[in-house]
């Protein structure tokens, strides 16, 4: 492609993708083909020759169209957001466009110091003490890691350099919640602590991490001989927004010095509003934590956040230093290969920083409260309407609910819910995502979508109880 076809078909694409979210909310929410319907209408080998892009902008909408579920739709309040603002479109189009890549600070020093501005003014949006330093990285289930693996150093006084965890005399164990994301099992996992050492500590009836049943599981593993390690914290769990009481957690931490990680994936966005910082309330006594613009703040995915009161001892447990990636800048500015598991890195910052630049912090703030002031409404008109009910407490923008007629309970029930919120997502008018909180399945509604409006969730809602009714 020459750089002139590239202008034309650039322009053309842009078009495309404003005309794209211009008519999203007319489009089913849900994708509307079967598995395997779009490979086959794909050719199973490359081809020979080049092609022109009006090609592939031809199989755009006649092949690929149908196998996108709409995650910029107005009506689309499944997991949680991944808004795409438009401002942040374009950095990520700039960071496309540009090539860079950040090995040290020499190869690209815009992108290394715009990452530093960029985490430095997140920092700030978020209400952190100047004791923190942040990095991107490319998902929170990247950063929870890195952070049982900086654990996992720590309490082994860097076991790394010699035989590993393999050479440790006592195993090492990690407390999560119940509600903890799957991410954090998963971490704990690859960090090779090993399922028997880790530790779910139960929750209380808002499904927050209860500190008393923390510190008795700690107890135990000191006494059975093992060396407490780590404790992972949720501001925002994933099921249904639950805060685990952070302050309580490091208290105990500090007591059995345990690592603690914030997994503030969702609700870390929230915290640009001061109203909402009492949720991670004693963060400063944390070690490491984790926000993901790339959900509800509107940069396009992917961008998390990853902060830690001791880079120090991150690039030490990270670092490697061959001689080909030595420059005589090392020492002067950060070399972020030192800060996470890539040795490349994406121009990420640039999405984040027009992302800011683009809304705003009082922009950013004024639709993260129009979200929890409609996930508030609509928890109200739930919980007045006979044989609905919110069933868990909803301090963000996510409401938990099911419909419980009389005479349908336990698996019937669960039968219930998952059938009247399969017939809202076939339908395409909305889409939600069940899950089981306390052992009973729930329809999670995140109203979190850049353009929803009221009327948006006043018409989900609708939706929600003729599926109800249809469905018993
Ligand atoms: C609380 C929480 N933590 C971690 C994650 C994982 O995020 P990522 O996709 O960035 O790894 C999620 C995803 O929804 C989440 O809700």
């Amino acid at each position: 492609m020459t750089n002139d076809e590239f202008r034309t078909y650039g322009h053309a694409l842009i078009d495309w993708i404003a005309d794209y979210h211009a008519g999203i909310a007319a489009r089913p929410v849900r994708a509307t083909t079967e598995p395997g319907a779009i490979k086959g209408q794909l050719p199973t080998e490359p081809p020979s020759d080049a092609e022109p892009f009006s090609a592939v902008m031809r199989d755009l909408d006649a092949v690929l169209q149908p196998g996108l579920t709409h995650w910029q739709h107005p009506r689309f309040f499944g997991y949680f957001p991944s808004n795409d603002a438009p401002a942040s479109i374009l950095g990520d189009m700039l960071a496309a466009g540009l090539g860079q890549l950040g090995l040290n600070w020499q190869s690209s020093p815009a992108l290394t110091e715009l990452e530093e501005v960029s985490c430095e003014w997140v920092r700030q949006m978020v209400g952190l003490s100047p004791a923190w330093s942040g990095v991107i990285q490319d998902t929170a289930s990247t950063a929870t890691l890195l952070a049982l693996l900086c654990a996992r150093e720590r309490a082994t006084n860097f076991s790394l350099g010699r035989g590993g965890l393999q050479a440790e005399p006592k195993p090492l164990t990690v407390y999560v919640s119940s509600q903890s994301h799957s991410s954090v099992e998963k971490a704990a996992l690859l960090a090779g602590f090993g399922r028997d050492n880790l530790r779910v500590v139960p929750v209380d009836e808002s499904f927050a991490m209860r500190p008393d049943a923390l510190e008795s599981l700690v107890r135990e593993d000191v006494a059975a001989g093992k060396v407490p390690c780590a404790v992972v914290a949720t501001t925002g769990t994933t099921a249904s927004t639950a805060l685990d009481p952070v302050k309580a957690v490091c208290a105990v931490a500090s007591r059995y010095n345990l690592w603690v990680h914030v997994d503030a994936a969702m609700a870390g966005s929230a915290m640009i509003l001061p109203e909402c910082r009492w949720m991670w309330d004693g963060v400063e006594g944390a070690d490491s934590l984790v926000l993901n613009p790339h959900k509800w703040l509107g940069a396009v995915f992917d961008c998390s956040l990853y902060y830690v009161r001791d880079p120090q001892h991150l690039i030490r447990v990270m670092s490697t230093s061959p001689s080909y990636l030595r420059t005589a800048a090392d020492g002067k500015a950060p070399n972020y290969r030192d800060w996470g598991i890539a040795l490349g890195r994406r121009f990420r910052a640039l999405k984040l920083w027009c992302l800011i630049r683009g809304e705003g912090v009082s922009g950013l703030q004024t639709r993260l409260r129009r979200d929890m002031g409609y996930a508030r409404r609509f928890a109200d008109e739930v919980a007045q309407t006979p044989n609905w009910k919110v069933v868990a407490p909803a301090p963000l923008q996510t409401v938990c609910v099911r419909h419980e007629p009389p005479g349908l309970e336990g698996d019937t029930l669960d039968a219930h819910t998952r059938a009247w919120c399969e017939r809202v997502n076939a339908s395409g008018l909305a889409y939600l995502t069940p899950a089981v909180l306390g052992g009973r399945w729930m329809v999670r509604v995140s109203i979190a979508g850049l353009t929803t409006q009221w009327d948006d969730v006043a018409t989900t809602w609708g939706a929600m109880r003729r599926a109800a009714e249809a469905a018993i």
